[in-house]
């Protein structure tokens, strides 16, 4: 049976990498049957308003599960950034972003998952100026909140990943010792939850900065990463590194009411229209989307026609390839029906 899903081609490059994706997707005869529906800066020029219209937001109501490519957030338009309202709109709690090696560049084992809280921390942006002397931006302020909910429910969620995914340590990121508050609240629920696992999965603790410097010297001691919003956000662009960059970072937005799907990378404007963007990402993102919907055979074989093909030598440009994001698409295909 079909599984209803949304589909969001997005800006930039977002069209040009989801013609890519859907070819590998129809190669594998993946079940999604998709609604396109539009959003972002192109959303908003051909239907003169909302870059997240309420026939899209409807869309994801009704199929709980959305493949989106890259959105541009209007610069200057009053709108906020439409993939933190998607994220508040379904309650998209956990950012769920693996991170291996495909094609041995600096490193050649790396396999770790971060896992961001998504919703809450130093990302709210809950900011403010104080004025001194006639300096009305002499000091400027930012609130961040984690709650006690929050923190449990995400670290419940890497525990529980570490579980189904056969992964063995989880490694809670913090900064404990600076922010006491903040920051001693998630450790301290961490801690709480991994009691719950204990004999089932290991815990590690570690300071962001230790963390960022033992993740550039050795990667492959770490497995599944939890840690609070903004951390996540400087972790998971820093793991990206260790693989190859953004072009190789996959992302999932899971929540209880809908999961959606997408590149951890932007619309990428300067490259747009060109064919030289890199799909790896956003085909890695609709293996985790198989893998969401209960597919991990469809997903396996994604990810070996991904590898198979790179190993070949066919690659974008970003990577020092000469395939075109359809010709590299079309590959992927390939390899998939070969296999
Ligand atoms: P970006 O990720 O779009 O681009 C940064 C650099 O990486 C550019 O040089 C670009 O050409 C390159 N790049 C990115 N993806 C690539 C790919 N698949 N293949 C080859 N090269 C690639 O980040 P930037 O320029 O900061 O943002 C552009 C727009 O994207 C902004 O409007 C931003 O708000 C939006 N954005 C959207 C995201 C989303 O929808 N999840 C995430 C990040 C940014
Ligand atoms: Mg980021």
């Amino acid at each position: 049976t079909p599984i209803p899903a949304t589909l969001i081609r997005g800006d930039g490059i977002g069209p040009e990498i989801m013609d890519a994706v859907l070819a590998a997707l129809d190669a594998l005869g993946a079940p999604f049957a998709f609604e396109e529906r539009p959003a972002g800066l192109n959303a908003m020029e051909r239907h003169g308003g909302d870059p997240l219209p309420e026939e899209t937001l409807a869309s994801i109501r009704r199929t709980r599960l959305a493949l989106k490519g890259p959105l541009t957030t209007p610069v200057g338009s009053g709108f906020r950034s439409v993939n933190v309202r998607l994220r508040e709109a379904f309650g998209l709690y956990a950012n769920l972003r693996p991170c291996r090696t495909i094609v041995p560049g600096r490193f050649s084992d790396v396999d770790l998952v971060v896992v961001r809280e998504n919703l809450g921390g130093l990302y709210v942006g809950q900011e403010h100026w104080i004025p001194v002397a006639g300096d009305p931006h002499a000091v400027g302020v930012a609130t961040g909140f984690n709650t006690r909910e929050a923190c449990r429910r995400i670290v419940t969620y890497a525990f529980d990943y570490a579980v189904t995914h056969g992964r063995k340590t989880v490694t809670v990121v913090h900064k404990a010792n600076i922010l006491k508050v903040l920051s001693g609240l998630f450790l301290e629920e961490a801690r709480a939850v991994a009691k719950d696992y204990a004999g089932r999965v290991a815990f590690d603790e570690r300071i962001i900065d230790a963390c960022a410097m033992q993740l550039v010297l050795d990667p492959a001691r770490f497995d599944v990463l939890v840690t609070t919003n903004l951390f996540g956000d400087i972790l998971s662009d820093l793991v990206a590194g260790l693989v190859g960059g953004l072009g190789f970072a996959p992302g999932a937005n899971i929540g209880p009411d809908a999961a959606v799907f997408e590149a951890v990378h932007g619309s990428a404007p300067d490259i747009a229209g060109q064919g030289k963007a890199n799909p790896v990402a956003l085909l890695l993102a609709a293996g985790l989307m198989l893998d969401h919907a209960g597919r991990p055979d469809a997903a396996r074989r994604l990810r070996d026609a991904i590898t198979a093909t790179l190993a070949a030598g066919t690659g974008t440009p970003d990577i020092g390839g000469t395939a075109t994001t359809a010709e590299f698409g079309a590959a992927v295909a390939a390899a998939i029906r070969r296999a």
